[in-house]
This record gives C-alpha cells, sequence and structure tokens, in this order.
C-alpha cells in the first residue's frame, strides 16, 4: 500500500508543525497536499517541504483520490464542516484541538466518520508526549499507588494569531484553547474513569483591550475513581510557553516540566536565534529547548495515526476523547458562571459555542 498520503488543511503555526512532523517521522507517510484559502499561503508551506500540490479550497483538495488522510489545522469554528466534508469524501481524519464548537458538532463529526468507514483521530499530543507517556508508563506500573491528584498546566501570554481572540471563531479563550489539553490528559493519564463533576474560576486579566475570552483559568474534575485533576491555564503569563504536570498517588509522585526540564539555562547578552514556543526574547537568561516537536510528541502522534490508517495501530486518540474534553470545556464554563460545580452527565442545549455559557454574548445582552 506505501505510505499513506496526507492532506494538510490550513498553512499556519499548526500546519507547519504537521508537516515538519511528517517530515521528521517519513516511513508511515507522506504529505502530498495542503489546502488554505489565502492565495500564495498553501503554496509558501508547499515550497517549504516539498509538498507537490497547494489548493486555495480544500474542497478541491478532498477531490484528490489518492489522499487517504486529512489533517484539519484551521480555526476551531471550521474543524466539524471540514472533517464531516473529508469524511463525506472517504478520507481517515485527523482533527486538531479543540475537537469543535458544540457537543451537537461532535456528536455529527463521530456519526459520520463511523458511517462513512473512516477514522477521527483527534490531535491531542499530550497522549504522545515523551516524558508525560513515561509519567504514565510508571503510574500504569503501580509506582504511585492508587493516583488521587493529576494536574496539567500550560501558560504563555496570549495565542499568535488574532481569531484565536475573537471568541465566534474560537469558543472561548484559553480554557477552550489550552484547557482541552489539561482536561484530556488528565482522563487519559486515569486509565478515561467518568467524570463526576466540573468546578472552574476564570477571568480576563490582562487581554480585556483584545478579547472577551478569559485569560486565566482554574479547572477541577472530579473522576468516577475518587481521583482529581486540576488544569491550569493562562495566557496572561509572561516568558514564554509552560507545560508541566504534577502526578500525586498514595504511593509516591511525579513531576514533569516540558520545557524547562529539558532546556538548557543559558544567559546572553546578545540574544540568539529562538529560545521557546512565543518567548518574548532571548536575551538575558532563558530555556531553549531542542527537539522542541520531539519533546512534545508530534512526530510520533501523526506517525501513529498514519499507523492506524494502514490498520497497523489502534487510534489512541479519539474524536470521542476529543467529545469528552469538549463536554468538560462545557460544564467549567458553566460552573465558571453558577460559581458552583457542573455535575455530569452535561449536555446543554443549543449553545452556539462553550463561553457562551460563562459570558451572555454582546448581541443578546
Ligand atoms: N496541538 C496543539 O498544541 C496546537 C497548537 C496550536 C494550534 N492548534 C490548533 O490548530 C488549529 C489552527 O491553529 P493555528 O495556531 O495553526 O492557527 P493559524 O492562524 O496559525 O493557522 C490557521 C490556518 O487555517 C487556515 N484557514 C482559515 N480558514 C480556512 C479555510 N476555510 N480553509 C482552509 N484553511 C483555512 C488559515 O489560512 C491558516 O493557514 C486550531 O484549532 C488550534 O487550536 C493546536
Amino acid at each position: 500500500m506505501g505510505r499513506v498520503k496526507v492532506g494538510i488543511i490550513g498553512s499556519g503555526f499548526e500546519a507547519d508543525i504537521h508537516a515538519e512532523s511528517f517530515r521528521i517521522m517519513p516511513d508511515e507517510a507522506e504529505v502530498v497536499a495542503v489546502a488554505s484559502p489565502t492565495p500564495g499561503h498553501a503554496e509558501r508551506l508547499a515550497k517549504r517541504y516539498d509538498i507537490p500540490r497547494a489548493f486555495t479550497d480544500y474542497r478541491d483538495m478532498l477531490e484528490e483520490h489518492d489522499i487517504e488522510m486529512i489533517t484539519v489545522t484551521a480555526p476551531n469554528s471550521l474543524h466539524a464542516g471540514m472533517c464531516i466534508d473529508a469524511a463525506k469524501a472517504g478520507k481517515h481524519v485527523v482533527c486538531e484541538k479543540p475537537l469543535c464548537m458544540t457537543l451537537e458538532e461532535a456528536d455529527a463529526m463521530i456519526d459520520t466518520c463511523r458511517r462513512q468507514g473512516v477514522l477521527l483521530m483527534y490531535a491531542e499530543e499530550l497522549f504522545f508526549t515523551p516524558k508525560y507517556v513515561k509519567a504514565k508508563q510508571m503510574a500504569d506500573e503501580g509506582a504511585f499507588g492508587k493516583i488521587y491528584l493529576v494536574k496539567q498546566a500550560e501558560k504563555h501570554f496570549g495565542p499568535h494569531a488574532p481569531w484565536f481572540w475573537d471568541v465566534n471563531r474560537s469558543g472561548g479563550g484559553v480554557f477552550m484553547d489550552m484547557g482541552c489539553h489539561g482536561i484530556a490528559f488528565c482522563y487519559w493519564f486515569l486509565g478515561r474513569p467518568g467524570i463526576k463533576s466540573v468546578y472552574c474560576q476564570m477571568a480576563t486579566h490582562v487581554h480585556a483591550d483584545k478579547t472577551e475570552g478569559e485569560d486565566d483559568s482554574v479547572c477541577i474534575i472530579e473522576f468516577d475513581n475518587d481521583a482529581v485533576g486540576m488544569v491550569e491555564n493562562s495566557w496572561a503569563r509572561r516568558g514564554g510557553m509552560e507545560d508541566r504536570i504534577e502526578v500525586y498517588g498514595e504511593g509516591g509522585c511525579t513531576y514533569a516540566d516540558l520545557h524547562m526540564g529539558n532546556a538548557l539555562p543559558t544567559f546572553s547578552e546578545y540574544g540568539y536565534g529562538y529560545a521557546v514556543e512565543k518567548a518574548p526574547t532571548t536575551r538575558g537568561w532563558t530555556y531553549p529547548v531542542f527537539e522542541e516537536l520531539w519533546n512534545y510528541g508530534f512526530p510520533q502522534e501523526m506517525h501513529h495515526f498514519a499507523r492506524c490508517v494502514r490498520g497497523k495501530d489502534n487510534p489512541q486518540a479519539t474524536g470521542e476523547d476529543g467529545r469528552v474534553a469538549m463536554e468538560a470545556l462545557c460544564a467549567g464554563y458553566h460552573s465558571a458562571a453558577t460559581g458552583a460545580k457542573t455535575l455530569f452527565p452535561y449536555h446543554p442545549q443549543g449553545v452556539k459555542k462553550p463561553i457562551d455559557l460563562w459570558r451572555v454574548p454582546k448581541n443578546r445582552g
């Protein structure tokens, strides 16, 4: 059958990561096409990665018969439509996080892919992050005994592209953008237990001029097995990207700091090329990462998804995982509005985007 032929929708930040990831681990898949609406952008990515075909309309790319797997790296509000179109064209789908905007969309994506007989894989790279995978392996071997608390934090000073700040395109602020990582992480780490409740506190501390979305959030998830997940996110934290976990059990604990832990503590009077994602400067004390994509697990993730298309692996991150994160996101926004735990199951109806459960949209207010 040869390598899986991949088409990427989008040509921005994450599309670049996908293209680079397939280049780092090229044995299972090759990117043969990219689609992005702004004239010249798809061509630019195609040139950078030797991708033979570039399209401005992703629907034209879906008509290419040899493409077997599509990765969706467009803004959140477009995920559901693109994934459904790709599935209807008979392509396996990799959808970036967060899965979509509503639970209804999540159900439609999952149902369509099932009916079309294609895989819906959820691009949650934390399931593939080598340090975090090691922590989970130790936990599964019983290193920490019964685990009672798993924490994940992801923070920086705000996203790079304007659409993230527009809640109609993103669905929410930092909780939507990065809380989905922490929720999925805690759920996966603990072996996918049911969720009992979600409590969340959020606010907009520094970026109210830019967004109606929250730029800081703290979320506590109670699981059926009595373990607690704690997810901290911020777009208000200066100094570049922070990503870390803590795991506590009655028999032990482990800590992993993805960036500072892997970095070379460095002082430079003059600065240099690149330290870490979203770092504002390379002068003074910095913590340059190396093998950044590998340490995040992106190449391993894409490699795994290609193997799933060939039937060599079973998807370790699915549309259902993305749906669980969506349900917890909705529950978190609702909790932030009520000040109380949101009990599960939680199925808000007729909500256009998760943040509407917290803030009354301006056009309704
Ligand atoms: N897994 C991660 O850690 C991670 C990191 C960053 C972003 N993401 C996710 O990836 C997605 C994209 O984020 P980004 O940072 O790359 O944003 P970006 O703004 O850098 O890129 C978005 C791309 O989507 C394209 N696009 C917009 N409308 C389109 C359309 N109709 N058809 C095809 N392409 C279209 C844009 O032209 C652009 O190339 C988001 O869902 C985001 O949450 C995930």
